[in-house]
């Protein structure tokens, strides 16, 4: 692993390709003079919209430990926000991320500006989602999964990782990157790294920072709803998906928007019929803030 103290903190494409070449080929040459065999320096790429919580640093951890060069990006992608989101007010933080990146010993940090990724204002090519990307998060936020998805792929070709790091929180995303993977034969590989929780069960998100004392603590019904469905998912999606609402919907702060069992290998809907592994989603607005989160269970 190539270490530095201090993250170069990149702004353009052009300087980004050179750097990362100029980089694998010091590795090569250090591993040359050592004698050692090996492909070519593996380049891992942690895509991120900023505002780096701890769940964020557990990806960038993975990445080191299968990496030789660590790539994060920090980009808040207008594309993959509608009109009246968040996007004015999603919190940018670069200073503090690129001295929590320094903490954990990562190279390079691409923050280029929207200009950089959308020259003439926004792609007029785009990835489009397909059907599931108007499930869910998708039927909620109209586009959101295309433009999601449009700079992903944007970043695959700009970066040019072996792996890319994603976090299970965003099932719906991951589900979608790995179905784009295969359609259009992307060349990294994913990696999945499993939901971050705070004391009390919250998954991390960035979007907590809007949480006021009192939404944090009625957004933990999110969690616990779906720990208590896990708890009983052996008698079915059903029961599963009762125990669920009878914790969620107790708690009036929590405005639900969906509360569904989905199959790992299509994310459409299942129900009883469906056996083995499966996943729970859900989404709630507390307040103003849009909080997604999910559990495995293993339906009988
Ligand atoms: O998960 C996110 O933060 C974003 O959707 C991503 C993958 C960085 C693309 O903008």
């Amino acid at each position: 692993m190539n270490v530095l103290t201090k993250p170069e903190v990149i702004g353009t494409i052009e300087e980004l390709r050179s750097r990362l070449a100029d980089a694998q080929k010091r590795i090569e040459c250090e591993r040359a003079e050592r004698g050692e065999a090996g492909g070519p320096p593996r380049i891992v790429l942690v895509p991120t919209m900023g505002a780096l919580h701890a769940g964020h640093l557990t990806l960038v951890r993975r990445a080191r430990s299968i990496g030789d060069i660590v790539v994060v990006s920090i980009f808040v992608n207008p594309l993959q926000f509608g009109v009246g989101e968040d996007l004015g007010s999603y919190p940018r933080t670069l200073e503090a991320d690129v001295a929590a990146l320094a903490e954990e010993g990562v190279p390079f940090v691409f923050a280029p500006t929207s200009q950089v990724i959308y020259p003439d204002g926004a792609a007029s090519t785009r990835v489009t989602a397909g059907a599931v990307g108007s499930l869910f998060e998708g039927a909620a936020r109209p586009g959101h999964f295309d433009g999601m998805l449009t700079v992903v792929a944007k970043l695959f070709n700009i970066v040019g990782p072996d792996v890319a790091v994603f976090g299970q929180k965003d099932a719906q995303q991951v589900f979608l990157v790995e179905r784009m993977l295969a359609d259009l034969n992307f060349r990294p590989a994913i990696e999945v790294v499993p939901i971050v929780r705070e004391d009390g069960g919250l998954a991390l998100s960035s979007r907590n920072l809007a949480l006021e004392p009192v939404q944090r603590a009625a957004a933990r019904a999110l969690s616990a709803g779906l720990e208590a469905a896990a708890s009983v998912a052996a008698q079915g999606a059903q029961v599963a998906l009762q125990a669920a609402h009878a914790r969620i919907d107790a708690q009036p702060l929590v405005k639900l928007d969906y509360l569904v069992v989905v199959d790992p290998q299509t994310f459409l809907p299942v129900g009883d019929e469906h056996h083995g592994p499966a996943r729970m989603l859900v989404a709630a607005l507390v307040g103003h803030t849009r909080l997604i989160d999910n559990v495995a269970l293993d339906l009988p």
